[in-house]
């Protein structure tokens, strides 16, 4: 058996297509229909009740499209929302980014010690700390919020002095610690892997919550018999929607796809915000 319909992927803007582009990577043949929230992105500096309000919204939006499965790739609203997210759309199974990289973790650390940086956000919210010592409760987890790594990545200064300082700044505590794993756990940071090997060293590894996600959509449709048929196509035959669109998005969409972006369609902000009244109140 097969499914052909296409796998909701959304994120606060265009950084989740670093998951979409390890989608198409494992699974060629499948579709996406993408959405990014770039009006009102970023999210990560956001209280966890608009975070919560918007993620409905978008999740809301996906659902409308009959998707077979939702992928959470924005690690901000996955951390503070996924939970309220599958519960507004019993449907559709709905997976995020924190758990799949939480548990490449758990599985990859030796001294029991891993660092998690992400947005002020995701951090805040602790889920990566909750998910890493579900599965091994006696792993340390130091996290640290990163804020100025989206910036730098959205200016293209993804090997530049001032991102260097920027790493330097934010990772010194997290290495001090002893860690031997840090998850990038925010879409944008696959971008900056290299910059951030350079500085940590080979001995510390790096893992991108993007690449264990998309196993995962794998992993999920391969047991629920729905994995598209066909083996090509997918990739020119998805949707790219965006809230927000400037010419600079086209560069940018590029840039964390990994390859030309066919075609971004705008949509308006309103269709997200509509109210309906089966979404459940953000709590
Ligand atoms: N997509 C967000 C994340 O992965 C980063 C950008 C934002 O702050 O909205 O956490």
């Amino acid at each position: 058996m097969s499914d052909s319909r296409p796998i909701g992927v959304f994120d606060s803007g265009l950084g989740g297509l670093t998951v979409a582009r390890e989608i198409f990577r494992l699974m060629p043949g499948e579709k996406i229909i993408y959405l990014g929230d770039t009006a009102r992105c970023p999210y990560g500096g956001r209280s966890e009740e608009t975070i919560k309000t918007f993620g409905i919204q978008d999740a809301r939006l996906l659902t409308d499209y009959d998707v077979k499965l939702l992928v959470v790739a924005c690690n901000t609203v996955s951390a503070v929302a996924l939970d309220l997210i599958a519960a507004s759309c019993k449907d559709v199974p709905v997976i995020g980014v924190v758990i799949p990289g939480s548990r490449a973790a758990a599985r990859r650390t030796a001294v029991r010690k891993v660092g998690v940086i992400g947005t002020a956000a995701t951090i805040r919210a602790g889920a990566y700390t909750r998910a890493i010592q579900g599965f091994d409760a006696a792993i340390k987890v130091y996290g640290k919020a990163c804020p100025l790594f989206v910036p730098l990545v959205e200016e293209g200064l993804l090997d530049h002095e001032i991102t260097r300082h920027a790493v330097q700044y934010y990772l010194a505590e997290v290495l001090d610690s002893g860690v031997d794993c840090i998850i990038l756990g925010c879409t944008h940071y696959p971008l900056l892997m290299q910059t951030i090997q350079e500085m940590v060293g080979t001995r510390t590894q790096l893992l991108d919550s993007a690449l264990w996600t998309a196993r995962e959509v794998f992993e999920i449709l391969k047991s629920l018999n729905g994995l598209a048929a066909g083996k090509t196509g997918g990739f020119s035959e998805s949707r790219f929607l965006v809230t927000d669109y400037t010419p600079h998005f086209k560069d940018l969409a590029s840039l964390f796809l990994g390859a030309e972006i066919p075609s971004i369609e705008q949509i308006s902000l309103e269709k997200l915000t509509k109210p309906c009244s089966t979404v459940p109140a953000a709590a």
